[in-house]
């Protein structure tokens, strides 16, 4: 049977850096405050005339090129993101037009920063089962948008960005070996933008009350994040009879570095099997993973025949993992 296996990757961000330091000028916060509680130094934030589909159209260019694939021949391109160009169409149509991929069928989805890892588990069952054959995954935000910058229990954590891989089926024993996709709708309100939908659509009262923005309720999710990530990284291992001491890299969702530390600790993991960039970028929710992968892989921290474990987490809640033998 073919497996879809990862043939390029690629990533997008702003030039624009903000600095914890200049957040101490914008809140009440300080680089102690957010480099002890988060591993965040800095992050990334669009600028004018950037939006989510063209981070994502730079990524998608990048996987492409790397895995030598012309956009004609791609049959699907589906984007992870909570921050749309639009409410529609989907920003995966942009990014369609933008490449040129016109034989692909393009669409998005919303799980926050189980974006890409959900839409990765939906392109690997259609290439499993033959519907497609080349396909781009992409999870792209600009988070900056929604952000609420008086807030600095939230305005700390967030950056923009975007992350891409190619997928192609292949029929060898490589490539994505397992995916298990979660979601509890019962937490919905620990994380969520009440405004701008159909329950609270564009008003002057949506402004007052100031609802367009990113609403979390940060040390509730932290505690679900670790126990929900270790749960999905277990079934991704006991699915493929590996242990926690047979993977090569594990890429968790990069929200806060205490995050990743108490799943590293919980499964075992020493520091060389644990990737972490979130220094640099903040939580770039479903563009955290893709980012992640691309720089791992074009700097060589994986190589062919390596066992790569993903990870996520995110507002919905949304959970996920993925296994794959590089
Ligand atoms: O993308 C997936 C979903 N998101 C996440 O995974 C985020 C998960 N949550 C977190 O990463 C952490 O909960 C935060 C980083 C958001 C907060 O860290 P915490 O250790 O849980 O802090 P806390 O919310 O318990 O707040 C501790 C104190 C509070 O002050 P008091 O009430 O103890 O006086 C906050 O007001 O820290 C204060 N605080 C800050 N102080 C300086 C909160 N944010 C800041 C800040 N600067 N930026």
């Amino acid at each position: 049977m073919a497996h879809a296996r990862i043939k390029g990757t690629g990533s997008a961000v702003p030039e624009k850096v903000l600095t914890n330091f200049e957040l101490e000028k914008m809140v009440e916060t300080s680089d102690e405050w957010i480099t002890t509680r988060t591993g965040i130094k800095e992050r990334r934030i669009a600028g004018e005339g950037e939006f989510t589909s063209t981070l994502a159209t730079r990524a998608a260019e990048r996987a492409l090129e790397m895995a030598n694939c012309a956009p004609e021949e791609l049959d699907l391109i589906v984007i992870g993101t909570v921050t749309p160009d639009f409410p529609f169409p989907a920003t995966a149509c942009l990014v369609q037009n933008n490449l040129g991929a016109s034989r692909a069928a393009a669409f998005d989805i919303s799980a926050a920063c189980s974006g890409f890892l959900f839409g990765l588990s939906i392109v690997d069952s259609l290439i499993r089962s033959g519907a497609a054959s080349k396909a781009l995954v992409i999870g792209a935000e600009t988070l900056s948008r929604i952000t609420d910058w008086t807030d600095r229990n939230s305005c700390v954590l967030f950056g923009d960005g975007a992350g891409a891989v190619l997928l192609e089926a292949e029929e060898d024993n490589r490539g994505i070996l397992s995916t298990h996709i979660h979601s509890d709708g019962s937490y919905w309100e620990l994380l969520h933008q009440p405004g701008y939908g159909s329950r609270n659509p564009a008003s002057v009262r949506v402004l007052d009350e100031n609802l367009a923005v990113i609403k979390m309720q940060g040390n509730e999710v932290f505690k679900l994040a670790v126990r929900a990530m270790e749960d999905a990284a277990h079934q991704a291992l006991s699915a493929n009879n590996l242990a926690p001491s047979d993977v090569d890299l594990f890429i968790s969702h990069q929200a806060n570095r205490r995050i990743i530390d108490a799943i590293g600790k919980r499964l075992g993991l020493t520091e060389e099997q644990v990737f972490i960039n979130l220094e640099r970028y903040g939580n770039t929710s479903a563009a955290s993973i893709p980012i992640a992968l691309d720089e791992a892989n074009r700097s060589g921290r994986i190589k062919e025949g390596d066992t790569v474990l993903l990870d996520s987490f995110g507002g919905g809640l949304t959970w996920a993992s993925a296994l794959m033998r590089w």
